[in-house]
């Protein structure tokens, strides 16, 4: 026998003896096992060296010889693979088993908030509430009477120019000016007045239009509006009330001043001042005594009633208390913004 044969013979041999000894079995890792195909297979590998004593082989040995060889190299990726399916299977198993890191960071949850506007809204109106006061909503697009004819406005206040009111066009035509988006909550009095008999304590809040846009003023805009109709009622109920109202708003002490004013639907009509005891005024509404001719509208006798009214903007007092420079910011609803509060 050829010298080359008995080494090829001894190579396979030895190759056979190793992997029936476990040679893939105590790979520990998929490198591990990977390395120790190296070992067979790669570059310099043992089957590969045994390869290369093909060509010292006499001719009629190649084939039958060949042959062995093949089986061995089968073998060996058979063992390779078993090895590697097993160690995949039992990595995913310990996975599977591991312990479940409860401490592991979560994905985070941005959860929705009320805005500014709202939340202020909710307490003003908890505090009314608290103080007897019926809460009711109302529609944003309302009729022009109940904007402005009923509540006592003459046909050509200028409350009802183009240049302040936004009309809604129902198909009738130009010059309609029959519908529009409230100018101001007081379309609540004639509502909630037209709908029962006195007496009643109501208050509602919502928002405005007006065909405003500058620095300070947005055309969409929030107020709250209340109203007290009985027999008897004065206008130092109507201070008593803004005055407790005040007090439990801020928590302390305030000082409310009535300031004559002007306004349609009550007389006498006054603007509503508060301070902090020692700070400066700051004006947070209009008031008054409901005017004679809202009753009777309404279909409420002048004679035997009598009420007050008055109405406050929400975005303002919204701005005082989270220091909001500029109206604007509250209604571009950007949450980089809103989140903030
Ligand atoms: N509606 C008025 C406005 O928007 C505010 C107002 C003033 C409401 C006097 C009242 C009131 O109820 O009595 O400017």
């Amino acid at each position: 026998m050829s010298d080359a044969v008995s080494r090829f013979d001894e190579g396979l041999r030895s190759i056979l003896t190793e992997l029936e000894g476990g040679a893939f079995e105590v790979a520990k890792t998929e490198q591990e096992l990977r390395e120790i195909n190296a070992r067979f297979v790669g570059a310099n590998g043992s089957l590969t060296s045994v390869l290369k004593l093909m060509r010292e082989l006499p001719g009629d040995q190649r084939k039958p010889k060949g042959q062995a060889a093949n089986e061995v190299k089968q073998k060996i990726e058979a063992r390779f693979s078993a090895r590697l399916d097993a160690l995949l299977r039992e990595a995913r198993e310990a996975d599977l088993k591991a312990p479940f890191d409860v401490t592991l960071p979560g994905r985070g949850v941005l959860p929705g908030r009320l805005h500014p506007i709202t939340r202020v809204r909710h307490e003003l109106l908890d505090i009314f509430e608290s103080l007897g006061f019926e809460v009711v909503d109302g529609p944003e697009i309302d009729l022009h009477e109940n904007c402005f004819d009923r509540l006592g406005f003459p046909p050509d206040h200028p409350a009802t120019d183009m240049q302040d009111t936004f009309f809604v066009d129902r198909g009738k035509g130009a010059g309609d000016r029959g519908t529009l988006l409230r100018t101001h909550t007081s379309t609540m009095q004639i509502r909630e007045m037209s709908r029962r008999p006195p007496p009643l304590a109501v208050v509602s809040a919502g928002a405005v239009y007006r065909r405003d846009d500058d620095a300070t003023h947005s055309p969409m805009f929030h107020q709250i509006e209340g109203f007290l109709v009985d027999e008897k009622v004065t206008m130092a109920d109507l201070k008593g009330v803004l005055q407790r109202f005040l007090e439990r708003l801020y928590g302390e002490a305030i000082e409310v001043r009535l300031r004559p004013s002007y306004f349609p639907f009550v007389e006498p009509g006054a603007e509503v001042d508060a301070r902090r005891p020692g700070g400066s005024w700051m004006e947070i509404g209009g008031c008054g005594m409901i005017h004679p001719v809202v009753f009777e509208h309404v279909g409420y006798d002048p004679t035997k009633v009598s009420g007050f009214a008055f109405g406050m903007g929400i975005d303002r007092m919204a701005m005082v208390k989270f220091g909001v420079p500029n109206i604007k910011l509250l209604f571009e609803n950007d949450v980089r913004f809103l989140g903030g509060f």
